[in-house]
């Protein structure tokens, strides 16, 4: 799929799903709280720049300028920038240092100009390898040496699990898109239903290492990120209990890294350093 067709897809799916509340509600918020934890187990301390390429609508980019960190965001969808600069503006102590369209692959930074990239986001909307290894080349041209990277992927397995827990395995509709992630990890969604993501590729974990090796980075870590954790039954309930969520979050915190796991994570997080 060329670069125009692939972002293209990209704005018409966040023309209708809303990025801006997706990670506060029901297992997101599971979601939002171990990437934070994550980022922040290797995060140098502030003041350090921070790039967060396929930003968002500033969820993430916000939380740490909040933090002091100056942190430029990037993304290709206008309403995003637009939803982030909103953010921004609503801590005004604490602004970001910049949110502007742009795409992963072509970062208008200078080379080694900052301590850590997040990529959550562009390494599963990009369905070809040499788009996803353009993209980890940028980041890797933009850190310093020593600079951290996360890089989140979906699982190769998360639409099997997803339409055995939430009900959809026997849509007909859904059949043919799941047999297409599970053959090549392609997942397509010719269906009108945004329920059903958009274009997008789930990786296998090792691969995940592997795109991060052939750009040159050191991997640091593979984990999961909710572990079996999204798949509970009842997992609003579980999370509105503070000793549950807190159980919760241990359990998953115990098997992040377990290979035989995390392929049942919707989302494994690779962390790379130059
Ligand atoms: C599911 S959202 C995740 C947003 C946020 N990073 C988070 O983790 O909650 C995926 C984001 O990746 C962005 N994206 C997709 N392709 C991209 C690309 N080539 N370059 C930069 N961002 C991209 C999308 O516009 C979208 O904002």
């Amino acid at each position: 799929m060329s670069e125009t067709d692939s972002t293209g897809q990209v704005i018409r799916y966040y023309s209708e799903a809303d990025e801006a509340s997706r990670l506060s509600s029901g297992w997101f918020q599971l979601e939002q709280a171990r990437t934070r934890e994550l980022i922040l187990r290797h995060l140098p301390p502030a003041p350090a720049t921070i790039i967060d390429a396929g930003g968002g609508a500033g969820v993430y980019a916000c939380w740490l300028a909040a933090r002091g960190y100056q942190v430029h965001l990037i993304d290709p969808v206008t309403k995003h920038v637009e939803q982030a600069r909103a953010a921004s503006a609503q801590q005004p102590g604490y602004p970001l240092a910049s949110a502007e369209v742009g795409d992963a692959r072509h970062l208008p930074h200078a080379d080694g100009s900052s301590d850590a990239v997040l990529l959550l986001g562009p390494l599963y909307h990009l369905v070809g390898k040499e788009d996803r290894l353009a993209c980890l080349r940028e980041a890797h041209r933009v850190l310093r040496p020593g600079g951290f990277l996360w890089g989140a992927g979906i699982s190769h397995f998360a639409s099997l699990l997803d339409s055995l827990t939430h009900g959809f395995f026997d849509d007909p509709q859904f059949a043919s898109i799941l047999e297409g992630d599970l053959e090549n990890g392609q997942h397509r969604n010719p269906t009108p239903n945004p329920l059903y993501f958009t274009d997008a590729y789930f990786h296998r974990p090792g691969e995940l290492s592997r795109e991060f090796l052939a750009a040159g980075f050191r991997v640091l870590e593979v984990l999961a990120i909710e572990g079996p954790g999204w798949l509970a039954r009842d997992f609003d309930r579980l999370w509105k209990d503070p000793q549950q969520r807190e159980r919760l979050l241990a359990a998953v915190r115990k098997v992040e890294r377990e290979p035989s796991v995390l392929g049942a994570s919707a989302h494994v997080m690779a962390i790379g350093q130059k």
